[in-house]
């Protein structure tokens, strides 16, 4: 198949007609390359692969299958809202692996970063792998590449990351309906096919999910105590209009403690680090300005609600020097 790539006067994809236009077409191009075969999906529930979904889902319907990885990192309410919107809403044909212990159970014990990513990302083709394996006939593998993937991988900046790395016996063609997209163009047809604002316009969320913010070797009491502070932190930040408007925003839990009073007794428990970054293209980025209020709330309600945490942390930071996510 001849490569497709973004026309150099490809107009930008900024109203629900140019999206709707968008779509119609695509819906007709997958048709056509499809036809009646099927194809999988490994639908994480970020914005590109949701987007891809919908639109499969238009365009053939039930010859699509998403498979939805558990890897236990995921934010709370995460898998659940992939299974509404997907599975009860759009009706689609949806696969819930709940892979939380074979993750968990690799994981256990290791302290350094990269081989912590190393893990979770081979772990994660390995499940996919294997769903893969029980479906007869599937001759397509869809994926939510978007045109900035396209061109970071020709800069060298990073490897194409979508592009599988799923072992051989599985040779899949690809099907890549958003690929001369931005981001920003990716968001306005998802609106249009229907998806919830609150997936579309969601902040990012590293592959490897809560596991980088629960540095060291992670636990589940201690990722547990990450997962309830960041549900507690978006809370906070939608009911006070910041969503959308603070770019990244999540807690991070180290592994230590620190003496304190709770009941009025002795607690020695782990601290909750709040990090709220605003950036363009998060090669660099600055701290946002929290209203003071604002912080005492939060440091009430974690230090309330979140087990075994006694002390909440605001990081100062900007990028340089620190990085956004602390491994
Ligand atoms: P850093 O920490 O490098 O993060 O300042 C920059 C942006 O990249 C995200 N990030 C990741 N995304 N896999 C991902 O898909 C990763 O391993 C990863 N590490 C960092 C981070 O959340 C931030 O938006």
């Amino acid at each position: 198949m001849a490569e497709i790539r973004r026309p150099d006067d490809m107009v930008r994809i900024t109203t629900p007609e140019l999206a709707d236009a968008f779509i119609a077409e695509q819906i007709k191009l997958v048709q056509e390359q499809v036809g009646d075969k099927k194809v999988l999906l490994a639908l994480s529930g970020g914005v590109d692969s949701s987007v891809v979904a919908a639109l499969l889902i238009k365009a053939i319907g039930q010859q699509l299958t998403c498979v939805h990885v558990n890897h236990g990192l995921l934010r709370k309410g995460e898998p659940e809202q992939v299974i509404e919107v997907f599975r009860n809403q759009m009706k689609a044909n949806l696969i819930y692996v709940d892979a939380t212990d074979r993750f968990l159970d690799k994981l256990a014990g290791v302290t350094e970063p990269e081989e912590k990513r190393k893990i979770i990302g081979g772990e994660f083709i390995e499940v996919f792998a294997e769903e893969a394996r029980k479906l007869d006939g599937v001759e397509f593998l869809a994926q939510g590449t978007i045109w900035p993937d396209i061109l970071e991988s020709e800069n060298g900046i990073k490897a194409h990351h979508n592009a599988g790395g799923l072992p051989e016996d599985l040779n899949f063609e690809l099907v890549e309906p958003v690929k001369i997209l931005f981001k920003d163009e990716v968001r306005m047809v998802g609106v249009q096919l229907g998806l919830p604002e609150g997936m579309v316009y969601r902040q990012p969320f590293p592959g490897p999910g809560l596991g980088v913010r629960c540095p060291g070797a992670i636990t589940r009491d201690r990722l547990e105590a990450v997962r309830e502070s960041d549900a507690i932190l978006r809370e906070e930040f939608a009911k006070n209009g910041l969503e959308g408007k603070v770019w990244q925003y999540f807690t991070v839990v180290p592994d230590f403690k620190s003496t304190g009073i709770k009941d009025g007794k002795r607690a020695f428990e782990w601290c909750v680090i709040i990090r709220a970054v605003n950036t363009k293209d998060a090669m660099s980025a600055t701290v946002e300005n929290l209203p003071f209020e604002l912080m005492q709330h939060l440091v009430n309600r974690i230090t309330s609600e979140v087990k075994g945490v006694n002390r909440v942390l605001y990081d100062f930071t900007p990028k340089p020097t620190g990085t956004i996510e602390y491994e």
